[in-house]
């Protein structure tokens, strides 16, 4: 089974981040649109997994949702991976603070290293997918992206819990299906204990 771990978005937000993403969806250009459904924010990818390894895979979230208590996140603005000139992801953000998800994110990284799953390599960057491009984009037209989602906000994603989804790919689209839910149970730290 090919997963990955991540946070679905609240309707309002996967509908506010698609609105602002559709004036930019020119047929010509060679961009795949992430369908509003799939939009969520990755914590881990984990690629193929045999099925006898699922049991570690429940084991390993199980520790990271009991680590980091609720949080919210506030989607806002976007950028472009690796860089304006040349974009291959187009995505949108969250504004900080970003301690809690990127203490979740790092507490995951190191159970499912217990667990025997490679690391991954890249800095987290916390952003949720709205498109990849598949060839060359016209000159400037990842500033023009980042110009329309700059300063816009998606509103509040309450992340209460994280999700194990499993990807089934087609040649039209991939299907996320979620396998099941971790709610978050960590302790509250000292300032969520004054609120
Ligand atoms: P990203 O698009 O948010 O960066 C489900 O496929 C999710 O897993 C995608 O949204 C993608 O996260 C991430 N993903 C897919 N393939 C990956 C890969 N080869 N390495 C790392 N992350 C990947």
């Amino acid at each position: 089974m090919r997963l990955f771990v991540g946070i679905g978005l609240p309707e309002e937000c996967r509908r506010a981040i698609d609105a602002a993403a559709s004036p930019m969806r020119e047929r010509r250009l060679p961009v795949s649109w992430v369908p509003p459904e799939n939009l969520h924010l990755t914590l881990k990818f984990l690629g193929e997994v045999a099925p006898d390894r699922i049991g570690s895979v429940r084991s390993a979230l199980a520790v990271a949702a009991g680590s980091v208590p609720p949080f919210d996140l506030l989607a806002e603005g976007g950028g472009v991976f690796p860089g304006v000139r040349a974009p291959r992801v187009l995505w949108t953000g969250f504004r900080e603070p970003l301690e809690l998800v990127g203490r979740l994110q790092e507490n995951m990284e190191m159970a499912f290293f217990d667990a025997g799953f490679p690391r991954e390599g890249k800095p987290f960057h916390p952003h949720v997918t709205v498109g990849r491009v598949r060839g060359a984009t016209p000159p400037g037209w990842g500033g023009r992206f980042l110009a329309a989602l700059s300063g816009r906000s998606f509103g509040v994603v309450p992340a209460t819990s994280f999700q194990l989804y499993e990807s089934r790919l087609s040649p039209s689209r991939a299907r996320y299906a979620v396998i099941e839910e971790f709610p978050l149970a960590g302790p509250a730290g000292p300032q969520e204990k004054e609120k």
